[in-house]
């Protein structure tokens, strides 16, 4: 089929690839020219492993184009895909749907009669309804939201968990199942749903998960007032199959374009349609509340003030296989700790172009072991696999106090302090220490 994908973000450069391995001819649309530059000589903008090889392949065989017209979108595409972002408004909880109006009605003045616009975009629930009555005239609309978690995001679009299809017809219906065949006939189980369902099965799974991960972090918090370990409980429940052990890495919290600006549009989209999500404003509360301990396990180690210490941060991403920053929990200590007067060296193995354009007075190396050469205290802020490699004793001969804060807790605690290092992390006793001291 001839596919358009309008918006080559994250989501889109990402479902435009997989769409043409599936064998679809695929135009991307975008309006950055330095973007579209880059995806024409199949360079991928951000960090997304087996993105690059796909997207260079494709391109390279004509199956995957780029350009930033809507009139030749519009004359090409039997199926748009609509794929922009929806920040959070500035000053507000709500989402930001401009770029999601604009591209529906610049496609729709366009399109040739009865073309199908799907909407992949997170918006509020009733979004897919107030454009279906704009564009009724012009366009069909169908919604297909995507569960696509970065890191994973080549694999989770050509293996989903599911295919949420919302649509007004058996049109519709078909042309979607049409375009996503090989993944049906591999067993990729359909649901299809209404506008309103079709949103809220987004909304409603990222507010589960940022959900489940405050839940294991609020009961970290009980674990630090009573000496119990976290990380064992989490193992303990999750043996339960209803309660599972995914989702329950007690730390630093969420962070990224996702989970944090969805759960307070959701709750504010609530409250609009006379409903109380309040308890989603106590899940964001509990997850910034542990970037609080952090800076604040920093401070009782640098006995009560990091003014003029030295902190090595490992990590900026908001989680690792990323090389996103947006609302990095790693960043946000970072950036608080530097400004309560603390000399702040950041590493991340892919982050650091980014960190460096947001937080430029922040401190970078080019390694772990230069960002720690000389700390008083080092923060462990994000999962990568290499800092779980990372040598004790070597990285205890290069800092100036073998403090370590584990905000990820996967490091081998014991395995520090038996090297020296007075090692804390969120929701674990000290290791060979009182609970309670921690
Ligand atoms: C999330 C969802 O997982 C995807 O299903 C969804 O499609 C995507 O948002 C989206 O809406 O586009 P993503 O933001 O890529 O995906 O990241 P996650 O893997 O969900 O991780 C989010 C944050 O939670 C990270 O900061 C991670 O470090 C943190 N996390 C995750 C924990 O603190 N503990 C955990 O147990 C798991």
């Amino acid at each position: 089929m001839r596919l358009t994908v309008i918006g080559t973000g994250y989501l889109g450069v990402t479902h435009a690839a997989c769409m043409a391995e599936l064998g679809h001819e695929v135009l991307g649309v975008d309006v950055d020219p330095d973007k579209l530059a880059a995806l024409r000589s199949g360079e991928v903008p951000f960090h997304e492993p087996g993105l690059p090889e796909l997207l260079a392949r494709h391109t390279a065989s004509g199956r995957l184009r780029f350009t930033d017209s809507y009139a030749e979108a519009a004359a090409f595409g039997e199926v748009h895909f609509v794929c922009v972002g929806t920040p959070q408004r500035q000053g507000s909880d709500a989402a930001d749907l401009r770029q999601v109006d604009a591209a529906f009605a610049l496609l729709a003045r366009r399109a040739s009669p009865g073309a199908l616009v799907v909407g992949k975009s997170t918006v509020p629930v009733g979004t897919a309804e107030r454009l279906a009555q704009t564009h009724a005239d012009s366009v069909e609309i169908a919604w297909n939201p995507e569960f696509l978690r970065e890191g994973f995001a080549v694999r989770d679009t050509l293996r989903p968990d599911r295919l949420v299809l919302g649509v007004r017809s058996a049109r519709a219906e078909d042309l979607l199942r049409t375009v996503y065949e090989p993944l049906i006939a591999a067993g990729t189980p359909v649901v299809t749903a209404d506008f309103p369902t079709a949103e809220l099965v987004k909304t409603a799974a990222n507010a589960f998960l940022a959900t489940k991960i405050s839940f294991i972090n609020a009961m970290a918090e009980v674990c630090e007032a009573t000496g119990a370990d976290v990380s064992v409980l989490a193992e303990a429940i999750g043996h339960d199959d209803r309660i599972g052990r995914k989702f329950l890495r007690a730390g630093a919290g969420f962070g990224g374009g996702c989970l944090p600006k969805d759960i307070r549009a959701f709750a504010h989209r609530a409250d609009e349609l006379g409903v109380s999500l309040g308890f989603l404003r106590e899940v964001d509360a509990i997850n910034m509340r542990r970037r609080d301990r952090i800076v604040e396990l920093a401070r009782e180690l640098c006995a009560g003030t990091v003014l003029g210490r030295r902190v090595a941060v490992l990590g900026a991403a908001f989680k690792p296989d990323s090389d996103d920053i947006r609302d990095s929990p790693a960043l946000n200590v970072a950036a608080r700790l530097r400004l309560d007067g603390a000399e702040v060296t950041v590493y991340d193995p892919q982050a650091m172009d980014n960190a460096r354009k947001a937080y430029p007075l922040l401190g970078y190396a080019l390694s772990a072991q230069e960002a720690v050469r000389g700390a008083d205290v080092v923060l462990h802020l994000t999962e990568w696999p290499q800092f779980r490699e990372l040598d004790p004793d070597q990285l205890r001969s290069l800092v100036r106090q073998p403090r370590m804060v584990d905000g990820r807790g996967v490091l081998d605690g014991a395995a520090w302090a038996a090297a020296g290092w007075d090692f804390r992390a969120l929701g674990r006793p000290r290791p060979g220490g009182e609970g309670r001291d921690q």
